[in-house]
């Protein structure tokens, strides 16, 4: 449909129309109508690229300023409108493999507000059409998914849709069944409806997203850019037992039709209290009812701050006038209602140029080549550098240096390049080449069978060297404070340390030599060094770096045992049968254990007394093989200090709430989830001061308190 040469041009106007964007604003009518025209070309060419190719060469939040520019331009100039363009209708997302089904009401966009100021734009609006003088609005998180129509006849899930072009969606009723958080069946009765179309968003955690990246990544296959994309594609499997693997997790927000009439709950805020009530996943702990809108705007900065610590991904909060009485009066455009509005947080998308590649050797010896950027601003963030992942990414999305490139950077996600810009390219580009040896220690580098990446093998490479004893120092390994990459670099130039037991022979004398280290610097690391001793079974393990031993492996593998020395000899066999603890990690823990270099590190350890063993307590202390999970906050310590006293005697930590639990602690403000599920499984749930009471006698809890006082943390 477009020639690569048109592509390239309209790629050139859109950065000129991006750059422009104020003097438009600002045209006057014959210039507004020229600016009109560009701007419904390339908004006609980005439509394109997203809706029917799928891989979009801008962000949304570019999208959305020219998109915006062109329906302001066009209220101020009503006369400029041509029935063709691209503000006149919702674009359609229709793949044709599901039957097709009406929506009872058009499922239609949300109006966008990227500032205060278009926040206030928007209350002036309603205060007019409504003649309020203060507005209630009920604001909401604004879920980053796939939108959804659920149908419910005499209680009864019997549609759900996506939402194609907003008149017509598809039918995935059968896929969205295996969705766990949309019950089936919901008691719509007792609120006198008999039926009722709602509307949600399908999702996936960010713990989730995590997971099946670690998972994808440790296969060899290419992470997803955000949890959106882990979820798109999924409502349309056409196997529903495939999307049912998949964690998938619905919130529904919004009541969009009811029969009979007069049943339709009055105000938004009941609406949504109505759902969860009746079992939906909905935003209801997290909305508020704010009296106008510097309520609403605090409201909003509130979230924006803390959206990172939200289980799932936001990209803003939705502000919508509570009392549905006045939805009639202020009606819809054809784009979106006039009750919303979505406040938009900054975006995480941004295109920006490669500059050039270079080659990262890790703590296994893999290689991985990173991007380098001209610098960009991402929500908040100024992104330099990107990681490639590896050589089947590269070819795959066929990166080159010099390309123009889509990165996105979702929450705490790693950054990541989502498209190149091949339209934009001028023929200078250079494909990546791969090094054969290896950048640090310049050994040839191998591709092991069955693996993606290229990896260094040779174990005393200094830039392997160097990152096992930063990962050694870390924090939930053994947590040796100071320990960073530069001391770690100047330990090892010096010749002072090659592997992480010669840390353990390090003098402060020795210490006071590395650059910027004063006498007070060196007392401090010595000390942390000499701290970090007592950490434990599972740290160490973690902390050697064995490959694909995680901590959660460590920890496995450190109940099983008493002392280090039984991995030694441990054959395979055994290895497999301990639960979580599959054939490449059996053979990977193996493979470390019959390497002589590895057990004189060990030895030397050892030696200079850290612990490798488990203590009497550890083996038979009173909480011995029971499994605790906390919740809330809790007056003795963190959740996390909490799991290293019950690791300490003997009991085993845990983060979630299973069959094998044998006790859920319940601090102060406990979130519902655990309490849910212990409740379900009928495990036991008991308070911090009947925990405190197990521990009474083993662990001096007030004097852990003080030293708490004293350094911060208990460990
Ligand atoms: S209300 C007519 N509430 O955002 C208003 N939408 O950008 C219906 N979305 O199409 C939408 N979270 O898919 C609403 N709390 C929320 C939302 C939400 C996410 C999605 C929805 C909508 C899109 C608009």
């Amino acid at each position: 449909m477009y020639t690569p040469e048109r592509e390239r041009e309209l790629i050139e106007l859109t950065r000129r129309l991006l750059r422009e964007l104020p003097k438009i604003k600002d045209a006057d009518l014959e210039k507004a109508k020229e600016y009109a025209e560009l701007l419904r070309e390339v908004i006609r060419y980005h439509d394109y690229k997203y809706y029917i190719q799928t891989s979009p060469v801008i962000s949304d939040y570019e999208y959305d300023q020219l998109f915006r520019t062109l329906r302001d331009l066009e209220k101020k100039y009503p006369q400029i409108v041509t029935p063709d363009s691209p503000t006149q209708r919702v674009a359609s997302e229709i793949t044709g493999t599901f039957p097709e089904v009406s929506h009872y009401a058009p499922m239609l966009s949300l109006d966008n507000a990227y500032t205060e100021e278009e926040l206030r734009d928007f209350d002036r609006r309603v205060r007019e059409l409504t003649g309020l003088d203060v507005v209630d609005y009920s604001v909401e998180p604004k879920y980053d998914g796939a939108g959804i129509a659920l149908v419910y006849r005499d209680d009864l899930l019997v549609r759900g849709a996506t939402r194609g072009d907003g008149e017509t969606g598809e039918d995935v009723t059968n896929n969205l069944r295996t969705v766990r958080t949309i019950p089936l069946r919901a008691e719509f009765s007792k609120f006198g409806i008999k039926l009722i179309e709602i509307r949600g968003e399908v999702l996936i955690s960010r713990e989730e997203f995590k997971k099946i990246n670690e998972e994808r990544m440790e296969e060899g296959l290419t992470p997803f850019a955000n949890p959106r994309n882990a979820v798109a594609g999924s409502l349309r499997l056409q196997n529903p037992a495939e999307v049912a693997k998949r964690k998938l997790e619905a919130v529904v927000y919004q009541v969009s039709y009811v029969e009979p009439e007069d049943r339709y709950p009055k105000t938004h805020y009941e609406a949504v209290e109505m759902l969860h009530l009746l079992g939906f996943k909905t935003p209801f702990n997290d909305m508020k009812v704010c009296k106008g809108i510097d309520e609403v705007i605090a409201y909003c900065k509130e979230w924006e701050k803390k959206r990172d610590e939200y289980p799932y991904e936001l990209d803003g909060m939705v502000v919508k006038v509570n009392d549905r009485s006045f939805y009639e009066v202020l009606g819809f455009t054809s784009h979106h209602p006039r009750w919303a509005i979505a406040f938009k947080f900054k975006a995480r998308q941004a295109t920006t140029k490669l500059v050039s590649v270079v080659f990262q050797v890790g703590r296994v010896g893999t290689v991985t080549p990173v991007g380098k950027l001209e610098p960009v601003q991402i929500g908040g963030v100024t992104v330099s550098s990107v990681s490639l992942f590896n050589e089947d990414f590269v070819k795959e999305k066929d990166i080159r240096v010099g390309d123009l490139v889509l990165v996105e950077r979702a929450g705490d996600v790693i950054p990541y390049v989502v498209e190149v810009i091949k339209e934009a390219r001028d023929g200078d580009e250079v494909p990546i080449e791969f090094p054969e040896n290896c950048p640090s220690c310049g050994s040839k580098l191998v591709k092991l069978p069955g693996e993606v990446a290229w990896r260094c093998i040779n174990i005393a490479c200094p830039a392997q060297v160097v990152l096992r004893l930063k990962h050694w120092g870390s924090r939930e390994a053994m947590d040796i404070r100071g320990l960073g990459e530069a001391t770690v670099k100047a330990l090892y130039n010096k010749g002072l340390v090659k592997d992480v037991g010669d840390l353990y022979y390090l003098k402060v004398t020795d210490l006071v030599r590395l650059p910027g280290f004063a006498e007070k610097a060196a007392m401090n690391l010595y000390r942390a060094i000499q701290e970090s001793k007592e950490r434990g079974l599972d740290r160490v393990l973690y902390g050697l770096g064995i490959r694909y031993v995680g901590l959660t492996t460590a920890k496995k593998l450190a109940q099983e045992i008493d002392s280090i020395w039984d991995l030694k000899d441990m054959p395979l066999e055994k290895l497999i049968r301990i639960e979580g603890i599959g054939d490449i990690v059996a053979r990977s823990i193996r493979e470390f254990f019959s390497r002589e270099e590895n057990l004189k590190v060990i030895e030397k350890l050892e030696k200079a007394g850290v612990k490798l063993k488990k203590t009497k307590l550890e083996k038979e202390g009173p909480l011995k093989g029971k499994v605790f999970v906390f919740t809330g906050t809790l007056r003795c310590c963190s959740r996390e200090e909490a799991g290293r006293i019950v690791e300490m005697l003997g009991g085993i930590f845990s983060n979630t709430v299973t069959s094998r639990t044998t006790y859920l602690v319940v601090g102060q403000d406990p979130g519902r989830t655990k309490l849910t599920r212990a409740k379900q499984l009928g495990i036991k749930t008991i308070s911090e001061e009947e925990f405190l009471e197990m521990i009474k006698g083993y662990v001096d809890i007030e004097s852990l308190r003080r030293e708490k006082k004293r350094e911060g943390t208990l460990f």
